[in-house]
This record gives structure tokens, sequence and C-alpha cells, in this order.
């Protein structure tokens, strides 16, 4: 499989359709991928301490400082869109932990040439701040519940909050806006699959089942359901269901519907399918390290552009630099082949 991890010489295609940023313009990769989603990290910590995701002991102390203010994450969210991004995913740690959110979020949907501003949570915040993402213009939301039983939330969560709290977040979100359910697949968790999936029959949500890659507190070695086993287990509930090409949001997942169901199920495959072909997207950390691909530490930091009186001319460079920097694939499947050393918290999901 190739992998451009330097880039290199390749040069940069911008294709500039129109001349204002809020019409926008295409950007493509060195491979010829178009690059129009930009995945936004505004804290690395989390009121929830997941096992394949966290240590236990939480993010090693990043002060305040070290994170990006929000002025400067609309700064990158503005030079991005003049280059054809305008679709944003607000991740974590947990960005609901972050005070401000909604605000943010509302600016951040305000920019001109922003099409979309989904999230994606822990859900546990979303009962007391759902009406102002509404407000503020949130477009969809993806809400992580790995298991419908407490006990074993609590165990994988590392904490003391519940399931139910989570089913209740996703109760209210369900019919106000697109939302998602996102279970990673855990060996311990296989018994949960339909009645996870189950809830694309009670209420209006997909619900998507996510490969757990090995990065961070993953551990590697557990065996987990593969991906035809979790279809063969969902057909023996509902066997109508069929691969369907629908999308349902920007992301890498692919949908199987059944009449029985309300949503889809969407599986992401996140290490055994190579969906990169298809990847149009970049992801900043909330330190400000603009990555390429998720699998790889390299990344460029924009944080002393930010601080360094920059103008959006350097900027906008150096959005461009890490979009060239893009490689092929991901090599999650050879897991030697993985440079990146920080946790999912630390990247943003
Ligand atoms: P939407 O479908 O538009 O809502 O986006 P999404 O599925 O990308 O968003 P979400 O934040 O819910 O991510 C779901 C899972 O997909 C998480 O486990 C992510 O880490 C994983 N994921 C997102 N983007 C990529 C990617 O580029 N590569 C890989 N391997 N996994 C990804
Ligand atoms: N592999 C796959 N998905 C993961 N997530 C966190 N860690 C991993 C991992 N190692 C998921 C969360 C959340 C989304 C942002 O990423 O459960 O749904
Ligand atoms: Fe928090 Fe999400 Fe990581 Fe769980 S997966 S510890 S909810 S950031």
């Amino acid at each position: 499989m190739e992998h451009n991890l330097s880039g290199a010489a390749r040069p940069i295609r911008r294709l500039r359709k129109m001349n204002t940023a809020a019409e926008g313009c295409t950007m493509r990769d060195a491979f010829g991928r178009e690059i129009n989603y930009m995945r936004l990290s505004v804290t690395d910590r989390c009121n929830l301490r997941c096992r394949y995701c966290m240590p236990m002991e939480g993010v090693p102390p990043t002060t305040h400082g070290d994170i990006l203010r929000y002025e400067e994450l609309l700064r990158v969210a503005q030079a991005a869109v003049s280059l054809g991004i305008d679709r944003f995913k607000v991740t974590g740690g947990e960005p609901l932990v972050r005070r401000g959110i909604v605000d943010f979020i509302r600016s951040l949907k305000a920019l001109p040439g922003v099409r979309q501003v989904t999230l994606t949570t822990n859900g546990l915040h979303l009962p007391s701040l759902l009406d102002g993402l509404l407000d503020a213009g949130l477009d969809a939301v993806n809400i992580s519940l790995d298991t419908r039983d407490n006990a074993q939330y609590q165990a994988i969560t590392r904490s003391s909050h519940t399931a139910d709290e989570v089913l209740h977040a996703v109760r209210l979100c369900a019919g106000r806006l697109p939302t998602k359910v996102n279970a990673v697949l855990l060996s311990e968790t296989a018994a949960q699959l339909v009645p996870l999936a189950r809830l694309a029959e009670e209420l209006l949500v997909d619900v998507r089942f996510i490969e757990r890659m090995p990065l961070g507190a993953a551990d590697a070695s557990a065996s987990e359901p593969a991906h035809k086993e979790t279809i063969d287990l969902l057909r023996a509930a509902w066997p109508d269901l069929a691969s369907v090409q629908k999308r349902c949001g920007n992301g890498p997942a692919r949908y199987y519907a059944s009449t029985k169901l309300n949503g889809c199920i969407g599986l992401i495959e996140a290490v055994s399918h190579a969906f990169c072909a298809s990847c149009n997207r970049v992801r900043l950390t909330s330190t400000g390290l603009l990555k390429p691909c998720l699998c790889y530490e390299q990344g460029t930091d924009l944080k002393p552009l930010l601080r360094g009186g920059a103008d959006d001319a350097a900027l906008r460079d150096a959005i461009e630099q890490a979009v060239r920097g893009k490689p092929a694939a991901h090599c999650f499947a050879e897991r030697q082949a993985v440079t990146e050393r920080k946790s999912m918290n630390q990247i943003g999901g």
C-alpha cells in the first residue's frame, strides 16, 4: 500500500471556482481527494475515562495556555473555509465540558461559507445544553454509547455515570436533530449489539458500530467481533437488513437498513476497511496540531503561527501544507507502522 508521508514535491491542487470564501473553492490533496471537512477538537479533557480511549489518571496536565482559544480556533476555521472546507465536526475529549462551547458553535456556524457544524459527544451534558446548541445552529449530533447496561457502562467508562443518562440524552435529541449513536465494538459488549441496534427501531436515530483502533489506551490484543459477525448477529434480529448507498453525515461509515428500523445501522471499519481512498478530512487537535491522518504523528503546528502574528496567507499555506502531507491510507492493520502515540482524547477522534 502506498504511503505518502512526506507528500513532498506533489503540488496541491486548489481549484478556485469562485472568488469569495463564502461561495467556496475546492481543495484537493496530492491523491485528488477533495478535502472539505475539518474535525476541531476543543479540549482533551473528559468527564469519562473510557478504557480504550484515556488513561485512568486522565490526560497529562495541559495548561490553559496550551489549548487553543476559541478565537484561535475560529481563525483556523475561517482560513480553512477560504480553502474549501465547509463542514466542521466539533470533538474532544468531551467538547461539552469546555466552558463557552455553545457560543463557540454559534460563532463557528455563523462564519460565512460554513455549511455544517456537527458534534461528537458522550451526551452527558446534552440535556442541559441541547436547547442552546439547537439555537446556535448545530446541524447534527453523534452520541457515544457502547452498552445499554449500566454496570457495564460504568466499567467501560470508569465512572459513576450510567447508560440511562446517555439514553435520556439520545431520546431528547432524536427527532429534534439528526442523531447517531456511536458504539465502539468491544469483546465484552457482543451481547449488546442487538440491544444497541434496537435504538434505531425505538427512535429516529442511526446506530453505528466502530472498530476499535489501536491508539493510545486501546489494547490491541482483545478479540472483538469482526464485521461479518456483527452483521450476521444483527441479521438474526432484522433478516432484511441490507446494505444501502445512503450517506448519513460526512464520515466513513457504511450503512444498512431494514424495513423494521427507523434509522440506519452503520459500520465504521476503521481498521479493516480501507475507506481512505475517499477520505475528505483533516483534524485539528486542541493544542493546535493540524493532523492529515489519524494514524500518524505527523502534523503541522498552527499554534506558533496563531500566536506569532502570522497573517492569513501564512495560515492558509500551513493548512495546505498539512493537506499536501496527507498519506494515501492509514496503517492500523499493521500496528507497528502506527506512529501516533497520542491517545484518542488528545487527537479528537
Ligand atoms: P459523521 O458520519 O459525519 O457524523 O462523521 P464521523 O463518523 O467521522 O464522526 P465521529 O466523530 O462520530 O466518528 C466516528 C468514528 O469514526 C470514531 O471512532 C472516529 O475516530 C472514526 N473516524 C472518523 N474519521 C476517521 C478517519 O479518518 N479514519 C479512521 N480510521 N477513523 C475515523
Ligand atoms: N477506536 C475507535 N473509536 C474510538 N473512539 C474513542 N477511542 C476509539 C478507538 N480507540 C470513539 C469514541 C467516540 C468517537 C469520537 O471515537 O467512542 O464515539
Ligand atoms: Fe471521553 Fe470520548 Fe474518550 Fe470516552 S471516548 S473517555 S467519552 S473522550
